[in-house]
């Protein structure tokens, strides 16, 4: 639609050039004590972010799958949980190398990477986050969390493995709007779990609320880190409008930003980690959001589908009893993991494809 790029380029021109106003600062609770970015950790839990977007729930559920094996080798499925209303996958596990309960969301699957990000442009800050007077988040990103089957089912899986495992360490990954789910997720957890120890790594995650929302989540889930890669247009979005700092969306800290230096054959990836202000200027937004491209691929890994442009489930008969299925057809695959699971593919695979 070629008229909407050029009412957005006509928006744009016009409050980049008023945009002079001094900026709403976001409050951290403690300006020397930024969360530590921390390389090992962000590698493995991006490569969890990118298991989650699998179809087959089988290999996804027994950890067998091609996206499972890795640094993310002996993962402990306790439930994953997958809103096909919604279109929308989550699982909740225990890492034991990481002493911690892992949640993983996945991004958007239902229509086409392209759709999805123009539709971005124009997201509304049009909910006010419960609890928190001036913090105004987007609805739709707000309610795929809070309003789905994902969260009654994250929050019992987290309260099980506690029982497990004892009070271990919670942390929460998601690419794109996975990422925004991750972190609505987190604040909920923190809030109104009474978790205490909640760590947070998102990846090329859309901006979420406005600078009161960006505050109060950094002085209640400190420990976030949101990584950034190159030229990704995701981060840029929902727009920045310095112009209307009470209006504007605002990123919470902290921002790590990789990008490539070097020429031909001699290129190496720089990990640059941002200032506690969410919106640093010399990370990503020093540069144009341009690429979808470079939003589908964090550290090597690859995020997304393997196939774009549909809402697909593979289920087979060999997790049946683990399997409820709801009225509306949501589907939640429950396991002990004390107790062992049938690593076996079965030969009947039963596709189920949706939308
Ligand atoms: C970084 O994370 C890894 C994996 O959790 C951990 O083993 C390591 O101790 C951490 N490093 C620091 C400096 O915290
Ligand atoms: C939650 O979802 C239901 C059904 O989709 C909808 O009718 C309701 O308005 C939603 N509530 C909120 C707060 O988003
Ligand atoms: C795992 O974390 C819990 C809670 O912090 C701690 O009590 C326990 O000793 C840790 N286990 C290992 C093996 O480090």
């Amino acid at each position: 639609m070629p008229c909407k790029w050029w009412l957005k380029a006509a928006i744009l021109i016009f409050l980049f050039s008023f945009s002079t106003v001094r900026e709403l600062k976001v409050k951290v609770k403690d300006k020397d004590h930024l969360p530590v970015y921390n390389h090992t950790l962000a590698r493995i839990l991006v490569e969890y972010a990118s298991a989650v977007y699998l179809s087959d729930t089988t290999e996804l559920f027994t950890w067998t799958c091609t996206r499972c094996n890795g640094l993310t080798k002996g993962f402990e499925m306790i439930e994953l949980i997958i809103d096909v209303t919604q279109c929308l996958q989550a699982f909740v596990g225990f890492a034991k190398d990481l002493n911690a309960t892992v949640i993983a969301f996945r991004g958007t699957q239902g229509n086409s990477i392209q759709n999805w990000v123009e539709d971005l442009y124009w997201k509304q800050l049009d909910i006010n986050y419960p609890g928190m007077d001036d913090a105004m988040v987007h609805h739709g990103f707000y309610s795929a969390y809070h309003n789905t089957t994902l969260r009654p089912g994250i929050l019992s899986a987290v309260e099980r493995a506690k029982e497990l495992y004892g009070d271990i360490k919670v942390m929460v990954t998601g690419h794109s709007m996975g990422g925004a789910m991750a972190a609505f997720c987190a604040l909920d957890l923190s809030v109104n779990a009474g978790e205490r120890d909640v760590e947070v790594v998102t990846f090329g995650q859309p901006r979420i609320g406005n600078t009161a929302f960006a505050s109060y989540y950094s002085q209640v889930v400190p420990n976030t880190i949101r990584v950034t890669h190159e030229h990704d247009i995701v981060p840029h979005l929902p727009p920045y409008y310095s112009y209307f700092p009470q209006k504007t969306y605002h990123h919470f800290p902290r921002e790590v930003w990789l990008y490539n230096i070097g020429f031909e054959n001699l290129v190496f990836t720089v990990e640059k980690v941002c200032d506690g202000s969410g919106e640093d200027p010399t990370c990503s937004r020093s540069v144009a959001g341009t690429s979808i491209l470079d939003h589908l691929v964090y550290y090597g890994v690859r995020l997304g589908c393997e196939e774009q442009g549909s809402c697909r489930i593979v289920m087979d008969p060999s997790t049946a009893a683990y399997r409820t299925v709801d009225v509306e057809g949501n589907v939640v695959f429950s396991r002990d993991p004390s107790t062992n699971i049938l690593r076996r593919k079965s030969e009947s695979n039963n596709v189920a494809e949706l939308m």
